[in-house]
């Protein structure tokens, strides 16, 4: 079988052009603008990659971006200073703390910061509660467009065995809850799992995000299989790649999202989302 493409670029693109429009009606109905505040901490090329994307979204869409670059030697004391003074902003209603931060900083303390009903992220351990409950303030970004990929291509979540390989706080597990929430049956397996490619031939739902490339090979995949690959691994050569050996596994899979072009434009596409419903909230529209 030749898997058929989930195409997140496009998707993403459908939802930015959705999100200016409602935008402009938003401004033009309340007057107010959805503002985020993006903070980078350092110099890390990813992050400052991926924070620049995320801004150029924002611009495109017509939310403000209010910016802050902070050098490596940032203080913890200092960050935090800026948090609550984003906190109170009242142009600001989405925040976002592009992790990895620096050593000295205690990224528990500086997410703990962020007040729950601008944390665009929702890395906040309030909306992490709200989430496990499924009513979440902000659901995290790459979580929300993993669902969406999904859904996009109308196969069914109900009932499915679906599997989650990794379980970071940011990826993992959220979107093992979400996945649970649609009534999936799910798996989450990670590097001490016994048997990793017997549980991953067993997904009709596979969401990989292990950080090793091309870890997920063709063997291990279930012939008809929904594959989400969410990693990001830049190779020697300079060629970006994901979790999963795409030609292989493409022969296989029913659907297949691809490194560059898959999740990665998701998750800029529902910061903004979550900025603009976030924006609503505090006008009072729901
Ligand atoms: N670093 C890697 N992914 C993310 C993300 O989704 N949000 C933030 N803030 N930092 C990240």
């Amino acid at each position: 079988m030749a898997a058929r493409l989930i195409d997140g670029k496009a998707l993403a693109q459908s939802i930015r052009d959705q999100i200016a429009k409602d935008v402009a009606e938003l401004h033009a109905r309340s007057g107010i603008r959805p503002g985020l505040a993006a903070i980078l901490v350092g110099e890390d090329p990813a992050s400052n990659l991926y924070v620049k994307h995320k801004e150029k979204a924002c611009h495109e869409a017509g939310i403000y971006v209010d910016d802050h670059r902070l050098s490596s030697a940032t203080t913890q004391a200092e960050l935090l200073a800026l948090i609550e003074k984003v906190n109170a902003d009242p142009k600001v209603h989405g925040i976002l703390v592009q992790l990895p931060l620096p050593k000295q900083i205690d990224s528990k303390v500086v997410l703990e910061a962020v007040l729950p009903h601008k944390d665009a992220d929702g890395f906040h351990p309030y909306n992490v509660g709200r989430l496990v409950e499924g009513m979440a303030l902000f659901t995290p970004c790459t979580p929300k467009g993993i669902i969406k990929m999904i859904e996009s291509t109308g196969e069914a979540i109900e009932g499915k065995r679906a599997v989650v390989l990794g379980r970071s706080n940011i990826v993992g597990k959220p979107t093992a809850l979400l996945l649970m929430h649609r009534n999936a049956t799910v798996t989450v397996c990670h590097s001490k799992t016994k048997d990793l490619a017997a549980r991953c031939r067993e997904a009709e739902i596979l969401v990989v995000a292990i950080g090793k490339p091309k870890f997920v090979t063709g063997d291990m995949v279930r012939e008809g299989a929904v594959v989400v690959d969410v990693g990001v691994n830049r190779l020697e050569d300079g060629k970006l790649v994901g979790d999963v050996e795409f030609g292989p596994v493409s022969e296989r899979a029913g659907w297949i999202s691809p490194v560059p072009g898959g999740v990665g434009p998701m998750t800029i596409a529902m910061l903004l989302e979550n900025t603009f419903e976030s924006a609503k909230r505090s006008a009072g529209i729901a």
